[in-house]
């Protein structure tokens, strides 16, 4: 199994940006947290960071046949961009959503995601555990998913 691991704007930041919102790790640390994470469950997780909308949504159009699922989070452009959610929309992968901290205790413009409702789920307000978290359940879900069509 293979899972991208992407992240928007602003998170190659981690670790200096707002440590009080976002916590101290660094973006590195965090995903080779991920990264260790999917080894030791027999899954081979690739990260990315872009702060290019663009590049982003073209990753998530070349992930199928690359990739089973995809962990996202979107950083600023979770509150507006209609072309990361239709690409989400747009390939049959699965995706969850992460956020370091939690969207819907902060300022109002925060509280809406457009990606969300092309997810199958979002994880917000935990921290760097947010990631770990999003892949268990990515994976989860994938392998419900392979048994489902293993039995038909
Ligand atoms: C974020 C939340 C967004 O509102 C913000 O713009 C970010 C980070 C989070 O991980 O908590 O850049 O996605």
């Amino acid at each position: 199994m293979h899972i991208l691991v992407l992240n928007g704007p602003n998170l190659q930041l981690l670790g200096a940006r707002e440590p009080g919102v976002y916590g101290a790790q660094t973006l590195e640390a965090i995903m080779a947290a991920v990264v260790t994470r999917g080894h030791a469950a027999g899954v081979a997780v690739e990260w990315a960071q872009s702060n290019i909308e663009g590049e982003l949504v073209s990753r998530i159009g070349a992930a199928p046949g690359k990739f089973d699922g995809i962990v996202f989070n979107p950083g600023a452009y979770t509150h507006t961009s209609v072309a990361l959610r239709d690409a989400i929309q747009g390939v049959a992968l699965p995706v969850v959503e992460v956020h370091l901290s939690n969207i819907y205790a902060r300022e109002n413009f925060r509280a809406t995601s457009l990606t969300a409702a092309a997810c199958i789920g979002q994880i917000s307000g935990f921290g760097a555990l947010g990631y770990s978290l999003a892949l268990d359940a990515l994976v989860a879900r994938l392998r419900v998913e392979k048994k489902g069509k293993d039995r038909v």
